[in-house]
This record gives structure tokens, sequence and C-alpha cells, in this order.
């Protein structure tokens, strides 16, 4: 309650608000599945907010635990400045300490998480464990030549994994945060050298899970290098229709 009190009533409102009219549409358990600079961080604030579902990004926690340098941080930030994956049992650790938070009451929608077939048969578990499905995984299917750019552009607040781009997404104040006015970064593996491992292991390790949801019917895959705004259009279609 008393940080309640430190909200101005607009601002209170507006939420209020967004929570009520989440309540017309569907609960539901997302997954977010592309390479690299695809665009999922871009897009998942605003999924976030339309569904009133908690955003478990695995690569935002890991950036988190580096930047505090808890034990994890300290086993994951080289092999994450090298572009490789982190080992299973520690990511599917993390969002298996997440899934039961109030926020996650709605639903859940997963950013970089699975990424190999181990991690998608673990959160098969899970989710049976909690008799919860998963109702969409969103495939950002991207021309792999835009990705350097995207990548070499990007900005990071790196509290909250808000992502912005120099040319294609700046902030409103050059180098700031637009919410906190925070400084912005460059994440450390945002290099075309860690680029071409972390799409060699999209090929190798992540691909091969889309299969396995697209015989369950559930994934929806669009055009993840049209603009932004257009981006969002995509999204909406797939979470709503059944079809596009
Ligand atoms: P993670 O943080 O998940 O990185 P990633 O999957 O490689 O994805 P990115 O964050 O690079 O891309 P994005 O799709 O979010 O792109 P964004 O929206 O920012 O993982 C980092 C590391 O953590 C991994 O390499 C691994 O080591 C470890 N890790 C994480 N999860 C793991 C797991 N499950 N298992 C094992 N290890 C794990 O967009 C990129 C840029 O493009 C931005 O600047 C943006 O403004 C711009 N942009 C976005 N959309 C568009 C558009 N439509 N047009 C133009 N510009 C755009």
């Amino acid at each position: 309650m008393s940080n309640l009190r430190n909200v101005s009533f607009n601002d209170l409102f507006a939420e209020v608000k967004r929570r009520y009219e989440c309540t017309k549409r569907p609960a539901m358990n997302v997954i977010m599945i592309g390479p690299p600079g695809s665009g999922k961080g871009t897009q998942g604030p605003k999924i976030k907010d339309d569904l009133c579902v908690c955003h478990l990004a695995t690569g935002d926690m890991l950036r988190e635990a580096v930047a505090k340098g808890t034990e994890l941080g300290k086993q994951a930030g080289d092999i994450m400045k090298r572009g490789d994956l982190v080992p299973d049992e520690l990511v599917i650790g993390l969002i298996e300490n997440n899934l039961s938070n109030p926020e996650c009451e709605r639903g859940v929608l997963l950013d970089g998480f699975p990424r190999t077939a181990v991690q998608a048969e673990k959160l098969d578990q899970m989710f049976v464990s909690k008799q919860m499905s998963i109702d969409r995984v969103l495939e950002f299917a991207v021309d792999e030549d835009v990705l350097g750019e995207r990548i070499e552009g990007r900005r990071i607040h790196q509290a909250s994994g808000r992502s912005y781009h120099l040319k294609f997404n700046p902030p409103k104040v050059e180098g700031k945060d637009d919410a906190t006015g925070e400084p912005l970064m460059h994440r450390k593996d945002d290099t075309r050298e860690a680029l071409g491992k972390r799409m060699a292991s999209y090929h190798r390790d992540t691909k091969p899970i889309l299969d396995y949801y697209r015989q369950h019917g559930n994934l929806r895959t669009f055009n993840a290098t049209a603009p932004i705004k257009e981006v969002e259009g995509h999204i909406e279609k797939a979470l709503y229709s059944n079809m596009i």
C-alpha cells in the first residue's frame, strides 16, 4: 500500500484500466522463438502488457545475475560473452523458480526459452505438473542479412531489458531509457563474432524444436524482417486468430 500512495492517480487509473481490458482477452501462455536480433525483446513488453502475463526472458535474467555478480552470473558471464549457450540446468532453474510468481497468474510469455530439446521437454513437464498448456509459439522468421546491423546498433536498458536501436528504434533522448532516463548500454555479446556463434547455435539447437511445436499445431510463423509496427500487427493476428 505504501508504494501505491506514491503512484499518481492517472498512472494508477491507467494501470487498472489496462488490467481490466486484459480480462476481455483469453489467458495465454506464449513462447517467442527467433534468432538473435529478430525482435523478441522489442515486441515482448507490448505482448506482456496486452495479455497481462509475466515476461520471463532468460537472457535478461542472466544479464542481471552477471551484473549482480551472483554465483549464476559468475558461471554464465563468459559463456554469454562468447555467444555460447548457458548449460540447460541453469536456465531451467531460472524458469522453474519464476513460473509461480503472482505476476504469472494469467499466463506467461517466455522469451529465449526453450532453446534446446532438453529445455523444451523440461518445459512440457513443468507445464503438465502445473496444469498449464502452451497456447502459442511465435516464430520470428527474419532475413539473416539484417541481423548484423540490428545487433550493432542495439542499445538496452539493463534493469528492464528494454531494447532500442540507434537507427530503427531510437530512444526519445539519446543514450537514455525512455521510462527511467537511466543510461543505455551496448551488450558485450553484440559483436559480429559472437553473433556468428549465436546463429550457429540457433540453427543447431533451437530450430529443431520448432518442428516439435509445428506438429502440435500451436506454432505461428511471421515475417519479422518487416518494420517494428508491422511486426506488431503480425503478432496480434498470430495471437488472436487461428490461421495467419
Ligand atoms: P538473449 O538475451 O535471449 O539473446 P538472443 O536470443 O540472442 O536474442 P537477442 O536479445 O539478441 O535478440 P531479440 O530477438 O530480443 O532482438 P531485439 O528485440 O533486442 O540471450 C543472450 C545469451 O544468454 C545467449 O546467447 C545465451 O548465452 C544465454 N541464454 C539466454 N537464454 C538461454 C537459454 N534458454 N539457454 C541457454 N542459454 C541462454 O532486437 C534487436 C535490435 O533490432 C534492437 O536494437 C531493436 O531495436 C531492433 N529491431 C527489433 N525489431 C526490429 C524490426 N522489426 N526492424 C528494425 N529493427 C528492429
